[in-house]
């Protein structure tokens, strides 16, 4: 099967719980095991998530509710940036912001907030929140996770953060956390960081 082919989404997946299983049951299969490159898999992770959400018609509304950016902002061991930065990693979508400051005190931004405060955050309207970062002035609601190492000799370290806007406010609930949380767990597992 082309690789392209792994953002199919079949009909028969009609509720966010399944789609979520089926992206994670699809980024498992890309994930070669003998792969780990952090770069490579995040590449294909948000290619994945962006264009399988544009086909679930559950959450692209007909085009209204679509997905618009996907992608990682990240931190990983081997980034020479400061470590007050996240800097943008692999995504779909339009350009954005080249680096997030993770300084705290100085740090603004759903990624930055999600990142020191080591939890998804669901923002239901990007105009209504405090300090969001508006990379992309047609977004109206997001949703970040953290990419957080849970096991070695940097367990607990905050790797980065997976981040999804959407065209319409109220694009994403907690069935869509659950699911991403999930999708960040195994790509953390499936890379050297
Ligand atoms: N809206 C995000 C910034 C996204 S950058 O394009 C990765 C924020 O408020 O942090």
């Amino acid at each position: 099967m082309p690789h392209a082919d792994s953002a199919l989404v079949p009909e028969t997946i009609t509720t966010k719980p399944e789609f979520w299983a089926h992206i994670y049951s699809q980024l498992d299969a890309l994930l070669d095991s003998n792969q780990r490159n952090w770069v490579t898999n995040l590449s294909n992770a948000a290619s994945l998530i962006y264009n399988s959400l544009l086909a679930f018609p559950a959450h692209f509304g007909n085009g209204q509710k679509a997905v618009n950016w996907c992608g990682a902002a990240t931190k990983p061991t081997s980034n020479s940036s400061p470590s007050s930065r996240l800097l943008l990693g692999p995504f779909n979508g339009k350009p954005a912001c080249q680096y997030i400051n993770t300084v705290p005190g100085k740090a603004r931004g759903v990624c930055a907030d999600s990142f020191l405060q080591r939890r998804t955050v669901v923002v239901p309207d990007v105009e209504t929140y405090p300090g969001h970062i508006a990379c992309d002035g047609e977004t109206r609601s997001e949703v970040v996770c953290p990419l957080i190492l849970s096991s070695g000799e940097h367990d607990g370290r905050v790797l980065g953060v997976l981040d999804l806007d959407c065209l319409a406010v109220e694009g994403f609930d907690d069935e869509d956390k659950a699911g991403l949380e999930k999708i960040a767990q195994l790509l953390v597992k499936a890379c050297d960081w």
